[in-house]
């Protein structure tokens, strides 16, 4: 029985694109007809907003990407379908690190089915612009990160290149706090939302490191696209960009090889910890026998083998899939890998904040635009940013 399968997501950028239509071509080969509800926006607020108003108006797309908590909010009003056939005909249960697993379920029912595993602490470098600059090494500790960028400064190039969004904003907040401050504090901080961490020095030493980038930053950033700030990099015109492995998929969709193009490494006082992100799609309840055996083969295509293994090596991402052989995957993928596990048993993997993983929609939009807002006036005094984005964390 075929069906047609209306997929909401915000993968509109080139490598993301192409990550999509791995998707489509699996679902129509077994005879199922795509439709793409793409809405633009990193980050995906803009999707969020819209797929909203077609819930509420009674019309539900087949499938969404939604992750994190959001997951258990949407679980929560009732409208998503139970994946528990698929799912156990799959054998998810043995296939997901148990940790996931819990996140994609709702009263222990299989509501979202996960597609991969995003690093989000991660600095990206031009090792033509660092050549022309005089810098030797990827900086591991943010003195090193402003020793370097005074280098690209003075070669007349762009240390950083940032998208002035909000959640680009955030994104490179949250790698700033977690080398500012280490794993534990990050936890304590923004994740369990301690009102101590949130006032504490170490706090005001990562909003004070977190200013001092921006003047590293070109005056073109505000209201970029990430995906344009990436393509600095590409062009040869900026030296670092701060953000998630989805950057590697600019690079690779533009034919750029890691170690010889670019560099990768863990964000600046970071090499031990590891910030997720992990991409997962929820299928709402539907009438049609049709719709609901497209819904199935969907779900079932995204946890099989070749789609995880097509679709991350476009997205820059890993498999969330565990057995997964790796050897197709580029060496900072397999840095991903391996750091994925090491710091799950150091005790060091932590959500990320940004993106959804972290704390609940609504609280995670009041603190990206306390970040934001500090980031964009130079007049809101550290303090008063501390002051701010503890109160952001205090949202019901
Ligand atoms: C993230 C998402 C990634 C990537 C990025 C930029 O939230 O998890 O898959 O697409 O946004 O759009």
């Amino acid at each position: 029985m075929a069906g047609e399968v209306e997929v909401l997501h915000w993968w509109t950028s080139g490598g993301e694109a192409r990550a999509m239509a791995e998707l489509k071509k699996t679902m129509q080969a077994q005879g199922h007809s795509w439709k793409d509800f793409a809405v633009a926006g990193g980050g995906g607020d803009n999707a969020m907003t819209v797929l909203k108003s077609r819930v509420i108006a009674g019309n539900p797309p087949a499938a969404a990407q939604i992750k994190g908590p959001a997951i258990q909010e949407w679980a929560n009003e009732g409208v998503l379908a139970n994946l528990d056939a698929t799912a156990k005909a799959e054998k998810w249960d043995s296939l997901l690190p148990p940790v996931v697993a819990n996140g994609m379920k709702y009263r222990g029912s299989y509501v979202a089915a996960p597609v991969n595993v995003h690093r989000v602490n991660w600095i990206w470098a031009n090792t033509s612009v660092l050549k022309k600059a005089g810098v030797a090494a990827m900086p591991r500790t943010w003195d090193e990160f402003f020793a370097a960028a005074d280098k690209v400064k003075k070669a007349g190039l762009i240390p950083l290149a940032h998208g002035g969004q909000n959640w680009q904003d955030l994104t490179v907040f949250e790698s700033v706090l977690l080398g500012v401050g280490g794993p534990k504090f990050y936890q304590d901080a923004l994740v369990k939302l301690d009102p101590a961490a949130l006032s504490s020095p170490t706090m005001a030493k990562s909003l004070e490191t977190f200013r001092r980038l921006k003047a590293y930053t070109d005056p073109a950033a505000p209201g970029r696209d990430w995906n344009l700030a990436t393509a600095l990099l590409i062009q040869n015109k900026a030296a670092f960009q701060i953000m998630g492995d989805w950057a590697k998929g600019e690079f690779s969709a533009a034919g750029k090889l890691p170690g010889k193009d670019y560099l990768c490494a863990a964000a600046p006082g970071s090499t031990n910890a590891y910030t997720f992100n992990l991409d997962s799609f929820v299928m709402f309840k539907l009438k049609s026998a049709g719709a609901q055996q497209a819904q199935a083969d969907l779900a079932a295509a995204l946890m099989g083998t070749t789609f995880q293994q097509t679709f991350n090596l476009s997205k820059g991402s890993i498999p969330v899939r565990l057995g997964m052989d790796m050897s197709k995957f580029d060496d900072c993928a397999k840095l991903s890998a391996r750091d994925f596990a090491t710091s799950g048993r150091a005790g060091s993997l932590v959500p990320s904040i940004s993106h959804g993983m972290a704390v609940k929609p609504a609280i995670e939009g009041a603190i990206k635009d306390a970040v934001s807002q500090f980031w964009n006036n130079d007049k809101i005094s550290v303090a008063d940013g501390v002051k701010s984005i503890a109160k952001a964390a205090a949202t019901q």
